[in-house]
């Protein structure tokens, strides 16, 4: 083995660089290339409390380091950590609010987001509101005593809605709360909320950083090392850690994320365009076009608008329904950001949970997760099931 002491330091600025290399130098016992998925649950101490850094695999695991390592690296954090699934994550990362304290979540936050809010946390005593984050004047003169943390989600699921990170995390620090951003559409190839001001970045690794709708997996990021501890702690006393296989399958994932991110914008891209001619479509919400209220924020915070659109169906929920039914291609099924393209009814599906509540999404509504299929394929897919419908 060279002594990588002796070696220059690695150019390790590039986002692919850091993708593929950061966390994962070749094994030092036996020179493999992949980080290994190292299985043990304990770990050998030379004698009493000298060991390698490793004790017991709940608390830390070599191949979860190498992921928490490299994907804390593509959010500018400090610390990341690891978790067995996005609602893991931002459990975690809920548990830094006390009793009495408040959480202002989006008025089209994610379902479980929501669920968890009103279902989990209120009944231990934490308040909760929702907020339209769009407009940060209306989330000023709203703002309301012992709020503590502001979840963004952007772009929203499934509406897509933009949330100005930068103006929301300045008004929120004002007023000494913190702010959370849930990064999972835009992955941090596309938008990096660390650098936008925020304290704490969460992902369902589940969508684009897995990629290949074979994992299950959350992740938590911060720059602020009280909030890390604070993770670091919860991660291990309360245990909801990913299995060394699925941390592997998520490094494997991210090492391909930014080639991945450019087809699915490509792709993404190419579908809005097609939906936005077609006369079965009554309007499609997509950041990319310029009529998009949240466009301009858009262009500012990321480097282009994500792998998914959604569209009102012109015909209503029926329509809706017929077009998730009739497309061969777009798969009809829940989840996004794998490679395969996936399209679902979000009222009936992914949001059924937040039915009859403030969060309550249009039954007219379809959701596309645009894969990286060739774009033409897709196109034509999608127009066969809309022509069917007029
Ligand atoms: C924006 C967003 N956040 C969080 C989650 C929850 O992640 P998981 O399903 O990995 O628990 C999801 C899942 O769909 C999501 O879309």
């Amino acid at each position: 083995m060279p002594d990588a002491r002796r070696q220059p330091p690695l150019p390790t600025d590039g986002f692919e660089t850091r993708a593929i290399h950061v966390g994962q130098p070749p094994d030092e016992s036996t020179g493999a290339v992949v980080t290994p998925i190292t299985l043990s649950t304990t770990f050998a101490h030379r004698e009493v409390g000298e060991h390698q850094g490793f004790e017991y695999a709940r608390s830390a695991n070599p191949t979860r380091r190498a992921y928490e390592q490299c994907l804390a690296s593509l959010e500018g954090a400090a610390r990341g950590f690891a978790f067995a699934s996005g609602m893991a994550a931002e459990d975690a990362v809920l548990r830094l609010l006390a009793p009495g304290q408040r959480v202002v979540i989006p008025d089209d936050a994610y379902g479980g987001t929501y669920r968890l809010v009103s279902q989990v946390l209120a009944p231990a005593g934490v308040a909760w509101s929702v907020a339209d984050l769009t407009d940060p004047e209306a989330v000023a003169r709203g703002w309301v005593d012992g709020t503590a943390l502001v979840w963004i989600e952007t772009p929203t699921n499934p509406a897509l809605t933009v949330v100005d990170i930068a103006a929301i995390t300045a008004l929120a620090h004002l007023r000494g709360a913190r702010v959370v951003v849930d990064n999972t559409f835009a992955t941090p190839y596309l938008q990096r909320p660390l650098a936008h001001g925020a304290d704490v970045v969460v992902h369902s690794a589940t969508k684009y950083l897995g990629g290949h709708s074979d994992v299950v997996g959350g992740f938590a990021a911060t720059n602020d090392p009280e909030i890390a501890a604070r993770l670091a702690f919860l991660q291990n006393a309360v245990g909801a850690v990913p299995s060394p296989f699925d941390c592997y399958l998520v490094l494997r994932g991210i090492k391909t994320l930014a080639v991945r991110m450019e087809r699915h914008c490509e792709n993404a891209s190419a579908i809005a365009a097609m939906l936005n001619g077609h006369r079965a479509v009554a309007r499609v919400l997509y950041p990319g076009f310029a009529d998009h209220p949240g466009h301009a924020t858009a262009r500012n915070q990321m480097r282009d608008f994500g792998g998914m659109v959604s569209f009102l169906a012109a015909g209503g929920e029926d329509a809706a329904l017929a077009i998730v039914a009739r497309t061969r291609l777009f798969t009809l099924a829940e989840s996004l950001g794998g490679v395969e393209s996936l399209i679902e009814h979000p009222a009936r599906m992914t949001h059924a949970s937040a039915a009859d509540s403030p969060l309550a999404v249009d039954p007219a509504l379809v959701r596309l997760s645009v894969g990286i299929e060739t774009a033409d394929d897709l196109v034509a897919d999608l127009r066969q099931a809309l022509d069917s419908v007029l």
